[in-house]
C-alpha cells in the first residue's frame, strides 16, 4: 500500500465499514515504518487491502478487507499469507488483531487461519458500540543449534 493507493483505499474502507478509518489514519501508517499494508488488485483494480504494525516482537493486523465482488475467492488469504511473512521477518511472536463478536465472516476467517480467543474488551467499537474480540495467532521458529 503507498501513498497513491490511499483515495481509492480510503473510498473502500467507507463501503465496507460502518465506522471507517480517515485517509490521515491510513496515511499516518503509510508513512510509518513500523506499520504497513499490502493492496490486492484485479485488472489493476484495488480489490482488498490489509495493514499491519510492528512493536518489538509484537504484531498487530489492523485492517483487513475485500470488496464484495472479490469475497470466498482467496484473497483475504493471500493479504494474511503476505503479511504473516513480513511479521515473521522481523521474528514477532504473535499477530494480535481486534474484532467484532458480530462479525461472523471475519471471525471464521481467522478461526481458519488458526487465530484464537484472547479476552473480550467491553465497548471497544463505535457506531454501533460493540465489544471487541482480541484474537491471536502465535508463531512458530526452527531453533538454531
Ligand atoms: C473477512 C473478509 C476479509 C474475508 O475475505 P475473503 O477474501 O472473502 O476471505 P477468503 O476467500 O480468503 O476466505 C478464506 C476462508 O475464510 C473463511 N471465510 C471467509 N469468509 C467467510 C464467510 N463469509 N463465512 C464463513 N467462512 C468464511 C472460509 O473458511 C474461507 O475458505 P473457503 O472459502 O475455502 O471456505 C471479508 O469477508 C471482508 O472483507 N469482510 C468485511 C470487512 C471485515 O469485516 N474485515 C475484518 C475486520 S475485523
Amino acid at each position: 500500500m503507498q501513498l497513491d493507493d490511499l483515495d481509492i483505499v480510503v473510498a473502500l474502507e467507507h463501503e465496507i465499514f460502518p465506522d471507517p478509518w480517515s485517509y490521515n489514519a491510513f496515511k499516518e501508517q503509510v508513512e510509518d515504518e513500523k506499520w504497513g499494508g499490502f493492496v490486492a488488485l484485479s485488472d489493476n483494480q484495488i480489490i482488498g487491502y490489509a495493514c499491519y504494525y510492528i512493536a518489538a516482537t509484537e504484531s498487530h493486523l489492523t485492517n483487513i478487507a475485500v470488496t464484495d465482488d472479490f469475497r470466498r475467492k482467496s484473497v483475504a488469504k493471500l493479504l494474511l499469507d503476505n503479511i504473516f511473512k513480513v511479521v515473521k521477518e522481523f521474528q514477532c511472536e504473535f499477530l494480535l488483531l481486534e474484532v467484532r463478536p458480530s462479525n461472523k465472516s471475519a471471525i471464521s476467517f481467522y478461526e481458519k487461519y488458526d487465530f484464537k480467543l484472547l479476552y473480550q474488551r467491553p465497548r471497544y467499537y463505535h457506531n454501533p458500540i460493540e465489544d471487541a474480540l482480541v484474537m491471536v495467532h502465535y508463531f512458530e521458529y526452527e531453533m538454531e543449534d
